[in-house]
């Protein structure tokens, strides 16, 4: 009786044994793995830095004017440049405000008085989409929001911007 409660506690003993080194092993091998895959994250990313666009916030006015500029962007471990566009002017309020350009409909790119047809207006040539000034859409036409807005800074006279924001469905 004695022998088989030492054979059974043995057996046991050899397979917590074997299952501990067994586990402990398979952890090993999946932490590498698992921490550089995540290891980005971890990181934290630099995409709520704003950039300063080259336009000095006196030349800025009451027409959208278009401007172009560059940013770092670092996704996991690639590091590329990414060229950014916006629509900028003053409001009737002296606000500065500068709208994305990527149509809220299938994502071309609307201009400023893009059509001849419809003056003051932001225009996307892909479907006839238009906007208003203020970057609402027109309705009836395909877009079904607003133009996203970028977040911005005035540092130092220049402006800064930084994602652009969906400003809802008008
Ligand atoms: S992509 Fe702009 S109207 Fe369709």
């Amino acid at each position: 009786m004695s022998d088989e409660k030492q054979q059974v506690s043995r057996r046991q003993f050899l397979n917590y044994t074997l299952t501990g080194v067994g586990g402990f092993m398979a952890a090993g091998l999946l932490i590498s793995p698992i921490r550089m895959a995540i290891d980005p994250v971890l990181k934290g990313s630099s995409a709520g830095d704003l950039a300063n666009v080259g336009l000095a916030v006196d030349d800025i006015t009451s027409e959208p004017q278009r401007i172009d500029w560059t940013i770092d962007q670092v996704d996991g471990w690639y590091e590329s440049e990414v060229n950014r566009s916006a629509w900028v002017y003053r409001n009737e309020n002296d606000e500065i405000v500068a709208f994305s350009p990527v149509c809220k409909h299938l994502g071309c790119v609307v201009s400023w008085e893009g059509s001849d047809q419809h003056p003051n207006e932001y225009y996307c040539p892909c479907h006839d989409g238009r906007y208003y000034k203020d970057g609402t859409n027109v309705p009836g036409t395909p877009p079904l929001a607003p133009l996203d807005e970028y977040e911005q800074e005035v540092k130092d006279g220049m402006l800064f911007l930084g994602e652009p924001k969906p400003r809802g469905e008008a």
